[in-house]
């Protein structure tokens, strides 16, 4: 793999790009209409919009989940479109559903073995970098993963993804489902991972929250682009406010 180096002060390191991608489920019928996103090395990006705007489709299309009709997809600058799930976490992409995230008959620790299937023998290494971010997770190796907490599910999710050390995760509403305090763990997780190097795509409801952590944000609606900017300039836009985090005053 060649390493890119950025020697430009400001210069963009495109890690994921789709362009004027239109895809959906069944031919004829698209969910995504010239819809775009880049993600660059280092970022965590942020889509929000109402239920049904597209953004787990967009998160498929990403990952290869999807037929794209038109528009393109690349991963370091080369056409990813077509290719199998398999061959993007090679790559280096890990993708964390919105649901079925988790093998719930397996334990933890076989759970975690499933994200490194690829590569058996670094399987301890990565085990011990998982547990060590979730420590909760270390406690509950050995339970089967359907008898885990919603919260602790996330983790191992996440930790599955974190198995393959990717440097691309793509997250479809981490926080769904989570106790306000937990919500929150998942957003301090999310930076931690970041931190470690991994650049993130996360899909969010909680919307106020993930723009507060990511460095842009898009903002889907009716499968199409309808704002995108740095969160923080997205958190105080007054139409984005108004149409996507509720009144002014909240
Ligand atoms: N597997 C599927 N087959 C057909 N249509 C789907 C499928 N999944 C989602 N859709 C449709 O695609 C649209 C966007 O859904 P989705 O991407 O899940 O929205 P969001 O994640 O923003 O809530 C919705 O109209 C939904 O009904
Ligand atoms: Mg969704």
């Amino acid at each position: 793999m060649t390493e890119v180096t950025t020697t430009n002060a400001g210069a963009r390191d495109v890690l994921l790009e789709a362009k004027d991608v239109t895809a959906g489920y069944t031919p004829g019928v698209n969910i995504l209409t010239n819809c775009s996103l880049t993600l660059n090395r280092g970022e965590i990006v942020g889509i929000i919009g109402p239920n049904g705007a597209g953004k787990s489709t967009l998160l498929k299309a990403l990952f290869g989940l999807l037929s794209v009709q038109s528009g393109s997809i690349t991963h370091r600058g080369e056409s990813i479109v077509g290719m199998h799930s398999h061959e993007l976490v090679e790559r280096g992409i890990g993708y964390v559903p919105q649901r079925d995230n988790v093998f719930p008959s397996l334990t933890v620790l076989e759970n975690l073995e499933m994200g490194i299937y690829l590569k058996p023998k670094e399987f301890h290494e990565r085990a011990d970098f998982v547990q060590t971010m979730f420590p909760r997770l270390a406690e509950r190796r050995n339970q089967r993963a359907g008898s885990l907490s919603g919260g602790e599910r996330q983790m191992l999710a996440m930790g599955r993804a974190l198995m393959m050390n990717p440097e691309v995760v793509l997250l479809d509403e981490p926080s769904a489902g989570l106790s306000p305090v937990l919500q929150d763990q998942v957003f301090v997780r999310t930076r931690e991972i970041n931190k470690a190097g991994v650049s993130v795509v996360m899909v969010e409801q909680n919307a106020r929250r993930c723009l507060q952590i990511c460095d842009r944000g898009y903002v889907l609606d009716q499968g199409t682009n309808a704002y995108t900017d740095t969160g923080e300039k997205l958190l105080h836009d007054p139409k984005v406010i108004e149409l996507y985090l509720g009144t002014l005053a909240s």
